[in-house]
C-alpha cells in the first residue's frame, strides 16, 4: 500500500527557538525516520510576506532555515525539501479555495489572526488569507498527516473543513488531514509561562543558535515560583512545569525521574543542570548547521530538486481541480 503523505512547513522569519524545535522540527525528523510516511517539508516563504517582512534578509533566512532543517536531521534522501514559492501552483489552489469554499466569517474566527492584530500588527489582506494558503499547501499534496505545534490546531481544523466542503461540492478529491502533535506541543516563554515561546518575545526564547553563555544566562533568569524545590504541577506551577518539560525533552528522561533527582535541591542547581542539558543537545545541531552554511549553493540545489518533485504532484492535483471546477 502507498505510504500516506506527510507535509509541514516553517516560515523563514527569524531564528528558530527551542519551541519550534520541540514542538515541530524534532517531530519532523522522527516521523521522517519512522519510514511510515512519504514526507514533504518546506520553507514557507510566501507566508512570511504576511508578517514582519524584510526583503534584504529574506533569501539569507531561507537558506538558513534549510540548513537548520538538515542540521536537525531532515535528509533530502528520505524527504522532499523545498521552498514554497518554487511551487507557485499552490497560489492557484489557494485562490480557488478562498473564492469557492471559504467564507470571510471562517477567517474572522482565526485566533492567530486576532492575536496578531491585538498585539499591534497592522493586518494586510495576506495575513487574513493566510489560513487558506496553508490549506492549499497541505491539500495540493493530498497530505494525510501534518506535524505542527498546538498553535496551528485551528488552522488544521479549517483545512479539514475546506477539504470536506470541496469534496461535498465537487466530488471526493482531498483527504482530510490530521494534525500530529509532539509530547511538547506548546513550549512556554521563559519570561512568562502564560504565553507560548515565540520569536516576538525574544527575551523569553532560547534560540537554537544561542551560545552556551547566552543559554546559561537565559535559564538563570527564567521565571520560577516561590516554592523551594521542583515539582510537576502544570496548573499551579506552570513556570517550573515548563522547565521540567524542556529538561525531559532534551535529556530523554521522564519528568518523575528529574523531579526525584532534584528533590531537596535548590532551583539554582536545577537551572544549572537544565542549561547544560540544553547546551549539550544543541552543540551537534550548531556544528552541523555551520558546516552546511559553508556551501549555500548545495543547499539551494537540494531545494531546487525538491521543488521539481513537489511541482509534479501539484500539477497533477491542479489538473484535477481545474477539471472538477470547470476551469479550462
Ligand atoms: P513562531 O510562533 O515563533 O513565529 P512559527 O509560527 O514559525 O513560530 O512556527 C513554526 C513551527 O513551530 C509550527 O509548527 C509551530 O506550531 C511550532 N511552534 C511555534 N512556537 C511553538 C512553541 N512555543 N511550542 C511548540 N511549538 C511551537
Ligand atoms: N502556519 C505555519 C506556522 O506558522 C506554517 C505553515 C504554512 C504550515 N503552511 C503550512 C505548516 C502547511 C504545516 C503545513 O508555523
Amino acid at each position: 500500500m502507498a505510504r500516506s503523505i506527510l507535509i509541514s512547513g516553517i516560515q523563514p522569519s527569524g531564528r528558530l527557538h527551542i519551541g519550534n524545535y520541540l514542538g515541530a522540527l524534532k517531530n519532523f525528523v522522527e516521523l521522517q525516520n519512522s519510514g511510515k510516511y512519504e514526507c514533504y517539508f518546506f520553507i514557507a516563504d510566501y507566508h512570511s510576506l504576511t508578517g514582519d517582512f524584510d526583503e534584504r534578509k529574506q533569501s539569507e533566512q531561507t537558506i538558513d532555515l534549510a540548513a537548520s532543517f538538515m542540521a536537525a536531521g531532515l535528509d533530502a534522501k528520505k524527504s522532499t525539501l523545498f521552498i514554497q514559492s518554487e511551487v507557485p501552483r499552490t497560489i492557484e489552489l489557494s485562490l480557488i479555495l478562498s473564492s469557492l469554499i471559504t467564507a470571510m466569517g471562517d477567517l474572522e474566527r482565526m485566533v492567530e489572526y486576532k492575536e496578531k492584530v491585538a498585539d499591534g500588527q497592522t493586518p494586510n489582506a495576506g495575513l487574513f488569507n493566510y489560513p487558506v494558503l496553508m490549506a492549499a499547501d497541505i491539500l495540493i499534496y493530498k497530505a494525510g498527516v501534518v506535524p505542527v505545534g498546538e498553535d496551528q490546531r485551528q488552522h488544521l481544523e479549517l483545512t479539514r473543513a475546506i477539504a470536506r466542503n470541496f469534496n461535498a461540492r465537487f466530488g471526493e478529491t482531498f483527504p482530510e488531514p490530521k494534525a500530529a502533535h509532539t509530547s511538547a506541543p506548546r513550549v512556554m516563554s521563559l519570561d512568562d509561562a502564560s504565553r507560548k515561546m515565540s520569536k516576538s518575545i525574544a527575551s523569553g526564547c532560547i534560540y537554537l543558535t544561542d551560545t552556551p553563555d547566552e543559554i546559561r544566562a537565559k535559564v538563570a533568569r527564567a521565571q520560577t515560583d516561590s516554592m523551594s524545590e521542583v515539582g510537576y504541577d502544570p496548573e499551579k506551577r506552570p513556570a517550573i512545569a515548563n522547565l521540567l518539560r524542556i529538561y525531559s525533552e532534551f535529556s530523554g528522561k521522564p519528568i518523575e525521574t528529574i523531579v526525584a533527582e532534584f528533590k531537596g535541591k535548590k532551583y539554582v542547581e536545577f537551572k544549572t543542570a537544565l542549561a547544560e542539558v540544553i547546551i549539550a543537545a544543541l552543540i551537534p545541531f550548531q556544528e552541523k548547521r555551520a558546516e552546511l552554511l559553508k556551501n549555500p549553493k548545495k543547499l539551494a540545489s537540494i531545494l531546487a530538486s525538491g521543488a521539481k518533485k513537489a511541482s509534479k504532484i501539484a500539477e497533477a492535483t491542479m489538473k484535477e481541480v481545474r477539471e472538477k471546477t470547470g476551469l479550462i
